[in-house]
């Protein structure tokens, strides 16, 4: 690359930016980055994703996603394409935000990371900036930077790698998008850091740049943490109830703690989602290769297992025999404000009944389509599906709560004690008013409350 050319990038506002992967990471960070200026295009290899997403037609449920990528299409700086060498060819910055899947011994998958490195190499005609977004072990900056130097077709065109870990929160993936807690660069030239630091430069927070393993390890040791906490406050919960202690209270009196803090002390069935057990499952396996027993964590992962059990088992103690009984579970999704079912701790605890030979009836605000596919394999007689939570209720002996969703609150529970056979409520996120309830003449069931 002469100089000239060097400087005009470097001294770029809005670059041409190819994003490769278009879910839940990819696609927020394609509308995000439009709407921040640059021109985006969006490549995935899954041609009936993009076929929808040309349509602009959302192939998941992301609050105000919908609308920021329409944005993004209507003022031509948004593009979708299953063309990856194109995408490439013609862009400066490249993100790869593909699929990490675990695999069956907990490591990570990174045949995805590979086959998209190879085609970068391929299609390396200038100087481009290649960054990791999808979550990924520490030292896969160093693997991408090998495979891309070992396949690049034209030996005398340079490339920088950077390790820009991702902090999205599902169903709070775009307002984090705009107003992240901080940015993280793991970067190795001064070239690519001025880029990346004028890519984000209309973003107002800390940006903290550190060597690419370091990046790459803050990640893991984030979600690690967040997962811990977790499992902390839940492993209390369990003590509150043998105490008969109110876990809420204490994770308040805890949370005023400025070294604490109130987040991610909620009690209940336990955390899911694409990252968190996944992560901890590939931090754990990476620690061993590394060399070192991550203990702790283990016991995160099992306090959180357990935590599913320990609430079939709570409402079995309320209804003694399960089989014939009819449940009710409202909230599948893993957490509120996103469809997404993935490790979401509704499908253990509805397996578990359906063991026991419950007759489930189930109702969520997003994820009913998602959960007839998750639980297409199961004893399907026994599961039913409802578009409005009313119908579930009808002749139930027990409602389950298993996600936070807000519009649970506002529910008539005066209407669904009538329609229910046997009032007993299983709240398994702390989320409804017990007292209220109580009331109302519900038996409730909380965790550690
Ligand atoms: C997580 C990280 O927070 C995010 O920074 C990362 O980049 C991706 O993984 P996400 O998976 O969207 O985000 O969900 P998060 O909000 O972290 O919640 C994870 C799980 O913990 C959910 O199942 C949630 O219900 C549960 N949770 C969270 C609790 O049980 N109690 C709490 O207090 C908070």
């Amino acid at each position: 690359m002469d100089l000239k050319n060097k400087l005009l990038l470097e001294n770029k506002k809005n670059f041409n930016i190819c994003v490769i992967g278009a879910g839940h990471v990819g696609l927020v960070v394609s509308a995000g980055l439009a709407k921040l200026g640059h021109k985006v295009v969006c490549v995935d290899n899954n041609r009936k994703k993009i076929v929808l997403l040309k349509r602009l037609s959302l192939t998941f449920f992301e609050p105000g996603l919908e609308s920021l990528v329409r944005e993004g299409v209507k003022r031509g700086r948004l593009y979708f394409s299953y063309n990856l060498a194109e995408g490439i060819k013609n862009s400066e910055v490249i993100f790869i935000a593909v699929g990490t899947p675990p695999k069956e011994d907990g490591s990570v998958d990174l045949t995805s990371i590979e086959n998209v490195c190879r085609v970068i190499a391929r299609n390396l005609n200038s100087y481009k900036v290649i960054i990791e977004k999808s979550t990924v072990p520490v030292h896969t900056g160093e693997k991408v930077k090998e495979t891309i130097s070992r396949y690049k077709k034209k030996k005398n065109v340079s490339f920088d790698v950077v390790s820009n870990p991702e902090f999205l929160r599902e169903g709070s993936a775009v307002y984090d998008f705009f107003n992240p807690s901080r940015i993280v660069l793991g970067v190795e030239s001064q070239r690519a850091e001025r880029i990346l630091r004028a890519i984000y430069k209309n973003l107002k927070t800390t940006l903290l740049v550190t060597d690419i393993n370091t990046a790459e390890l803050i990640k893991h040791a984030c979600n690690s943490f967040l997962a811990t906490k977790l499992s902390f406050i839940n492993a209390i919960s369990r003590i509150c109830d043998l105490a008969g202690a109110n876990v809420e209270r204490v994770a308040e009196g805890m949370g005023l703690d400025p070294r604490i803090g109130r987040d991610f002390l909620k009690a209940g069935v336990g955390f899911g989602g694409f990252c968190l057990p996944k992560d901890i499952d590939a931090f754990i396996h990476l620690s061993e290769k590394l060399g070192y027993n991550f203990s702790l964590l283990k016991e995160v992962k099992k306090i959180n297992q357990e935590q599913k059990s320990y609430f079939v088992e709570k409402i079995k103690e309320c209804l003694w025999v399960l089989k014939d009984k009819r449940i009710a579970v409202f909230g599948l999704s893993f957490k509120p404000g996103t469809d997404d079912m993935r490790f979401s701790p509704s499908i253990d605890i509805i397996e578990s009944l359906v063991k026991e030979k419950a007759l489930l009836f189930l109702y969520d605000p997003q994820s009913i389509g998602e959960a007839k596919r998750v639980f297409s394999g199961l004893a399907t007689k026994k599961i039913k599906f409802f578009k409005e939570p009313y119908s579930a209720v009808k002749g139930c002996d027990c409602l389950c709560l298993l996600t936070e969703w807000e519009e649970f609150n506002r529910l008539n529970f005066k209407k669904i004690k009538s329609l229910m056979r046997y009032s007993l409520i299983a709240d398994g996120r702390n989320f409804l008013d017990k007292e209220k309830l109580e009331k109302l003449g519900f038996k409730y069931i909380g965790i550690g409350r």
